[in-house]
């Protein structure tokens, strides 16, 4: 018989499933690195190539996928580029950045494994990882700052989906 004050049960004791142990920041399950793939347009290439750094601080890997410079691309190019390196498995999630985030979320969108959340603070990425299982995280270089960029990257990887009511609606999407 369990005393009053004794504690939380012991899962492993009730036969509950045991929850997942939580893994260090920046690291898969392995406890290397995890990779995330990043890639943008003309106008979100100045962000991206400061958001590599935030996640290398983070103890992430950056997959940098271009553009690789200031001059005009077209953004489905290179949403399509991060839809492919995670078909292929390179990396479990990515992020995109084009001026507004828009266009190159709905680039994102079209392909079918893609869950492309366009942000624009802290609690905006929080709630595309919590409701929407987003595994890809847009963001407007012409719309947010560098730090709310920041905050909205750092957030998105450190949240986990959260199922329950969710799941349905998100297995929903195809
Ligand atoms: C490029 O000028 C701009 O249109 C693009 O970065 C993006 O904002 C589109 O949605």
């Amino acid at each position: 018989m369990r005393l009053p004050g004794s504690g939380p049960p012991d899962p492993g004791r009730t036969g509950q499933p045991q929850a997942p142990k939580p893994k260090a920041a920046g690291r898969d399950m392995t406890g290397n690195r995890e990779t995330i793939a990043i890639a943008s347009d003309h106008a979100g290439f100045e962000l991206k190539e400061a958001l590599k750094g935030t996640l290398e601080e983070l103890g992430y890997s950056p997959l940098d996928l271009g553009a690789q410079g200031p001059a005009s691309v077209d953004y489905p190019d290179f949403a399509g580029k991060l839809a492919s390196a995670l078909a292929e498995d390179k990396a479990k999630r990515g992020v995109l950045v084009c001026g507004t985030g828009i266009g190159i979320s709905i680039a994102a969108n079209r392909h079918r494994h893609i869950r492309a959340g366009v942000v624009h603070d802290a609690t905006t990425a929080r709630l595309t990882r919590l409701h929407n299982n987003a595994n890809v995280l847009c963001l407007g270089a012409r719309i947010v700052g560098l730090d709310v960029a920041k905050d909205c990257l750092r957030v998105f990887l450190e949240t986990d989906f959260e199922g329950g009511r969710h799941q349905n609606r998100v297995a929903k999407l195809g």
